[in-house]
């Protein structure tokens, strides 16, 4: 049985929207401490619409294709649907990474909301911190690493 879905790996050799906007509004930077992967998105906002995303992506290909979903999917998006956006819709849009690697799609998710946060704590904008916690990894019950 093959290990990464079609998908991942479309997106691993072909990820889409890669690189970096130079006059973002918001920029989100994680990193995993286990193992040592960063990950960066840049979002372009107009009246409360996402218009662009890129990212760039130091990591496992896992990584690489939770991000490159991660950016499509909320690309032209509202940012109150970005928010919505959990680790687990990645993974699902993606059909299934390895459980070992799920930690990797967390990543996207914590990507988004600090680009988001940066973008609200650049312009003023009042926000419930509960809005961009994450909403944890699936496969590890609420814990987060
Ligand atoms: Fe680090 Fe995938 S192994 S993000």
């Amino acid at each position: 049985m093959a290990l990464y879905s079609e998908k991942v790996m479309d997106h691993f050799t072909n990820p889409r929207n890669v690189g970096k906007i130079e006059d973002a509004d918001g920029i989100g930077e994680v990193g995993n401490a286990q193992c040592g992967d960063i990950m960066k998105i840049y979002i372009k906002v107009k009246d409360d619409i996402i218009t662009d995303v890129k990212f760039n992506t130091f990591g496992c290909a896992s990584a690489i294709a939770s991000s490159s979903m991660a950016t499509e999917m909320i690309k032209g998006q509202p940012i109150s649907k970005a928010l919505e956006l959990s680790n687990k819709a990645v993974v699902e849009a993606l059909d299934g990474l390895p459980p070992v690697k799920v930690h990797c799609s967390v990543l996207a998710e914590e990507a988004v909301k600090a680009a988001v946060k940066d973008y609200y704590d650049k312009n003023g904008i009042f926000y419930e911190p509960e809005l961009l916690a994450p909403k944890g990894c699936v496969d590890c019950h609420g814990e987060h690493h």
